[in-house]
């Protein structure tokens, strides 16, 4: 147990050593980039490459300032998510709740129509609210944010990512003064760039197993969005990052993390991708359902034979169910999404 702590402890001496080498600001490695390519995404290639969605980073980016996310151009916004005629989630691609909160707490979703949320949005200030709009990048403008970050992103990771890759996404944040975000995980990879007001940011390593059990992995994948549960005797190991406009933050796909607005409105922008199931999520389902069958399976990345032959088994399955009900397995928009992106970086 001690050699995991040290072990853990030594990975974030490094880490920290590495960024405090850098100057104006700590995480811009300005030398490293390109003269001719203005990124919106600016990190040192190297800790970017390295931690990619293995631990959390900061990095710096251009878009604080811009008008696409000033409150005004926002409550448009939410008017267009709110009313969409072909919305990606069933239930709609806004999502807000209300009240304070602490890091263990679970919210309730106020009785209100999602197109509530451009009221709220008016009056962020005093409404104690977390409002989320999704796939921000099919309206006007906000779709070259996210294709450009991706670029970026893509730039920077020196790796075959795009093959791996069924969907990106451009989420947006709006959060009243002083809330809570509470802890939970994600399904996503994530950069999270703070457009407008001050937070914190708590973010836990995934390969901590006393902070991400795996049955608590396996569960959230196959049963429940919510199972994460936040352990505040591990607070202590959390990476924390104060996030101001110019700011960001990597969080690795399942690193839970908890966030905390200083006394300002903040506004925050999510670009994100999904993997593949096949890559990651049938894992954890194999796993989930071998458990409930009596069998302790390996965690995923111990023995890459098994792990392939469970990914294949589950993704098999999956597949003849999608085919069962009509649906493709990658959804058309994926596709000219990727033929769009690959053609913009050359198939990095
Ligand atoms: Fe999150």
């Amino acid at each position: 147990m001690n050699g995991r702590k040290d072990n853990l402890a030594n990975r974030r001496q490094a880490i920290l050593q590495r960024l405090t080498e850098f100057s104006k600001p700590s995480w811009v490695w300005e030398d490293q980039m390109p003269a001719s390519f203005d990124r919106i995404i600016q990190c040192a290639p190297d800790v970017f490459a390295n931690n990619l969605n293995r631990l959390p980073h900061e990095f710096a980016h251009s878009l604080a300032g811009n008008k696409l996310f000033e409150l005004s151009m926002l409550v448009d916004l939410a008017e267009k998510v709110a009313t969409r005629a072909n919305p990606h989630l069933p239930g709609g691609d806004v999502y807000f709740n209300k009240g304070l909160i602490e890091a263990g707490e679970k919210p309730l979703r106020p009785d209100m129509p999602r197109t509530a949320a451009v009221d709220l949005i008016r009056r962020i200030d005093s409404e104690e609210a977390w409002i989320i709009l999704k796939h921000v990048e099919r309206e006007a403008g906000y779709r070259d944010v996210l294709e450009n970050c991706i670029r970026d992103i893509l730039e920077l990771s020196k790796s075959q990512l795009l093959r791996k890759i069924k969907w990106f996404e451009a989420i947006l944040f709006i959060t009243s003064p002083n809330r809570v975000t509470e802890y939970h995980l994600d399904r996503e990879v994530s950069w999270i760039l703070q457009l407008q007001g001050d937070k914190e940011i708590h973010v836990f390593d995934r390969a901590d197993k006393d902070i991400v059990p795996d049955d608590e992995l396996e569960t959230y994948w196959t049963a429940d969005n919510r199972a994460a549960r936040y352990k505040p005797e591990y607070e202590s190991r959390a990476f924390v990052y104060q996030m101001r406009p110019g700011s960001g933050v990597h969080i690795p796909i399942n690193s839970p993390h908890w966030l905390r607005n200083k006394n300002n409105i903040s506004v925050t922008l999510n670009v994100n991708f999904q993997f593949h199931d096949r890559y990651w999520a049938n894992l954890y389902r194999a796993n989930y359902y071998l458990r409930r069958a009596g069998i302790e399976p390996y965690p995923p990345g111990i023995h890459p034979v098994s792990d392939g032959f469970k990914s294949a088994a589950f993704t098999a399955m999956q597949r003849v169910k999608q085919a069962v009900k009509g649906r493709p397995h990658i959804p058309a928009e994926a596709r000219e999404q990727n033929r769009r992106i690959a053609a913009m970086t050359g198939a990095l």
